[in-house]
């Protein structure tokens, strides 16, 4: 208990002085919540309705480890009789879409302070599994497609978190790329070097950022071997070579082994009775008696779980159940959501609306009740409960949650003078003949995403032909888009503006009448691309069950569209704002053995906006998995006229092919084109610079570790 020793010391120390009951206590976790009357009850002492509970050990003042749910705050499992209502955050994928950094370290200080005052003391949120699917159904809790941009959000929110003294989980460890048969035959097939330089580079730059106390391993298979008794994941990737010094914990139910799970590098058996049967606890201490299981592997597991709650408070600061400042919270969600929604079409700067418009139409997506919320383990119940209740499925994944925040109400405080009537878009007819008589019509399209299924690429129900006649009847006509990820737009060549807001969180309402009346200016961009059609996709048909053989390989996202030269909907990286931005003076050279950008960034329009200014790079002579990849960016917020010098370093991992045989990333010598850009599709100016051949260890870290905080 000596605050003054390294966790590490501390860990051994304490390790040393338990029995060999109490080291197989830390490894075995027990769902604390009710699968229903007939199910066991949670253990004593777990918190009501809550993910997971690990008993503690009071001879030696080892608390019990209070499992929480997860990306966008503390959530409650269904079928619990009372419901912790909390504030949410937008989705993942919405803070991914502000590149900022800090809002997504803002969001997980908001999200792990519920936690820890609601009395949880791990937080399982750090989702940052890559979008190589558009359809996956939990693509709203993760950061898109790019490993860089994921990563760094990711790691951020996990550092936020993890400001409160509590453990954040980076997972689903890993290629848990869609929810299709993720538990059955599903298994993720992938060429290991292309894993490293996509899905693995996403977790390695989150764990760089975030330093997460957990790594959750994941549902699915893994070239062969379930994830959770994968050597080469466990052990291979994130132990030899990454150097991960916490533990691992199970997803709920994905644990298929006692020996094959704990030799592979798992600590932890997640989620009791998830397993079909439990395969730690008793199972393991006959295992360890066997020898089957070493003892000195026994001691390694509770060593490295008691080192991650050294290391992150749970010892020397505990937990106790505090009020909560929910008016300062939903200032944090409400600032995310704004920075997070991404205005994709603008013609003739329809927006921002004019406060004197009289007549406004507010049509479909239940907005005169709420905002849509994704589905499964994530969801956060809200103070002022669902406002849009028996909505199907009630039960798992679902309820479908609409928070109590309508866009109506708040677009009527935007507009006092106007005449701003509702239609819920279920008579079409109804819908349009309002639209005709508005100087505007705002219509709301929605897709309902959750875990446990994937999605059609498209809004639910006949969305699409209401937009469609929407549009038609009024030619200032406005979407506000309420989805999951991406999903097909065939009506928006005729429709003149679009707003992406996501599932906004428990303040989206507000945050998008801000933005739509200018209050605000909208300032996210894609973290994944928008096709035009299924065909364009790496795989057109829908996600299906056995092997998902990922022959893209690394070339996820604008990757593959690049790679095979179609053209997007809306590109990775774009987002309109209310003014214009100019990019220049791109100056690149070669510094310390990778690249470093300098440019300039200049307001040109009549109002302050933020630029996000993208570089993006690329071998001269090809090579690479696709053309080019995302190297870095710079976030700029700009007052009107205003000009703002910036430079990038780029990680020299992204110049990098990863060499499975020697275990290494090599930077090839040549020429490298180094393009600034305001999206993936729309480079401004291009520079190159000539770079030696360097090779980089498999445990290589950034000199200044991109730990952002
Ligand atoms: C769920 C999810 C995981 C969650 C856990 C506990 O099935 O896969 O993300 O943290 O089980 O609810």
């Amino acid at each position: 208990m000596n605050a003054t020793l390294s966790p590490d010391r501390r860990a051994e120390l304490l390790t040393a002085a338990m029995t060999d009951a109490e080291k197989q206590t830390l490894t075995f976790g027990y769902f604390a919540s009710t699968l229903g009357p007939d199910q066991p009850k949670p253990p004593e002492g777990s918190r009501a309705g809550s993910a997971g509970y690990v008993p503690g050990i009071p001879r030696l003042g080892i608390p019990p480890q209070w499992q929480t749910d997860a990306g966008v705050g503390v959530a409650t499992q269904g079928a619990a009789a009372v419901k912790r209502e909390r504030t949410a955050l937008p989705s993942g994928l919405a803070t991914a879409a502000t590149w900022d950094p800090d809002i997504a370290f803002e969001g997980g200080a908001m999200i792990g302070d519920e936690a820890r005052r609601s009395g949880f003391n791990v937080m399982l949120a750090g989702g940052v599994d890559l979008m190589r699917e558009p359809r996956n159904g939990r693509n709203f809790e993760y950061a898109g497609e790019d490993p860089l941009l994921a990563g760094r959000i990711v790691g951020a929110q996990i550092a936020g978190i993890q400001s409160n003294r509590i453990i954040a989980t980076v997972k689903h460890f890993a290629l848990n790329d869609q929810e299709t048969d993720r538990q059955g035959s599903g298994d993720s097939a992938i060429d290991r070097a292309a894993a490293r330089m996509s899905d693995l580079l996403a977790f390695q730059f989150a764990i760089e950022a975030g330093n997460p106390g957990a790594v959750m391993c994941a549902y699915n298979r893994v070239n062969g071997p379930w994830a959770c008794e994968s050597p080469w994941l466990l052990t291979d990737v994130l132990r030899r070579d990454w150097r991960y010094p916490g533990f691992v914990m199970s997803d709920w139910g994905a644990v298929h082994s006692t020996v094959a799970s704990a030799n592979a590098g798992l600590e932890q058996d997640s989620g009791a009775p998830f397993d079909d049967k439990p395969y730690f606890g008793p199972p393991l201490a006959a295992a360890i008696r066997e020898g089957a299981v070493t003892h000195a592997r026994l001691d390694q597991m509770a060593r490295r779980i008691v080192r991650s709650m050294f290391a992150h408070g749970l010892l020397d600061l505990p937990i106790s159940e505090q009020p909560i400042d929910y008016a300062a919270h939903a200032a944090v969600t409400r600032k995310d959501a704004e920075e997070g929604a991404v205005l994709l079409k603008n013609e003739g700067a329809l927006l921002p609306l004019a406060p004197a418009l009289r007549r406004i139409a507010v049509i479909g997506g239940h907005a005169d009740r709420g905002v849509l919320a994704g589905g499964g383990s994530s969801l956060v119940y809200p103070r002022g409960g669902n406002a849009v209740a028996d909505l199907k499925p009630t039960s798992w994944p679902g309820p479908v949650m609409y928070y109590p925040s309508a866009p109506l109400d708040a677009i009527r405080k935007q507009a006092p003078g106007a005449i701003v009537r509702f239609a819920d878009g279920t008579d079409v007819a109804a819908a349009t003949a309002l639209a005709r008589e508005s100087d505007v019509a705002i219509v709301f399209g929605t897709q309902w995403a959750g875990e446990s299924f994937d999605v059609p690429l498209m809004l639910d129900g006949d969305q699409d032909a209401l937009i469609a006649a929407v549009a038609a009847a009024n030619t200032r006509t406005v979407v506000v888009l309420e989805t999951g990820g991406p999903v097909l737009a065939p009506w928006a060549e005729r429709v003149p503006a679009v707003l992406e807001a996501w599932y906004p969180g428990t303040e989206g309402g507000e945050a998008i009448a801000r933005l739509l009346f200018g209050e605000t200016a909208p300032s996210g961009r894609l973290p994944a691309t928008f096709p035009r059609s299924l065909a364009q996709l790496p795989h057109p048909q829908a996600p299906h069950s056995g092997e998902t053989r990922y022959s893209e390989g690394g070339a996820v996202g604008y990757k593959w569209f690049d790679k095979t030269g179609a053209v997007p909907q809306f590109a990775f990286g774009h987002g309109l704002t209310y003014t214009r931005l100019a990019y220049r003076r791109l100056r690149a050279r070669a510094e310390g053995g990778t690249v470093r950008a300098d440019f300039q960034v200049t307001n040109t329009g009549s109002r302050a906006g933020v630029a996000v200014a993208q570089l993006y790079v690329g071998p001269v002579g090809g090579g690479w998995e696709a053309p080019k990849r995302l190297g870095g960016w710079r976030r700029l917020a700009l007052a009107p006229g205003a000009s703002s010098a910036a430079s990038v370093i780029i990680d020299p991992r992204l110049l990098a092919t990863w060499d499975e045989g020697l275990r290494q990333w090599r930077i090839a010598a040549g020429d490298y084109r180094v393009m600034l850009a305001d999206s993936a599709r729309d480079i401004r100016e291009t520079a190159t610079v000539r770079l030696s051949a360097r090779a980089l260890p498999a445990d290589w870290k950034p000199p200044t570790a991109h730990a952002l905080h």
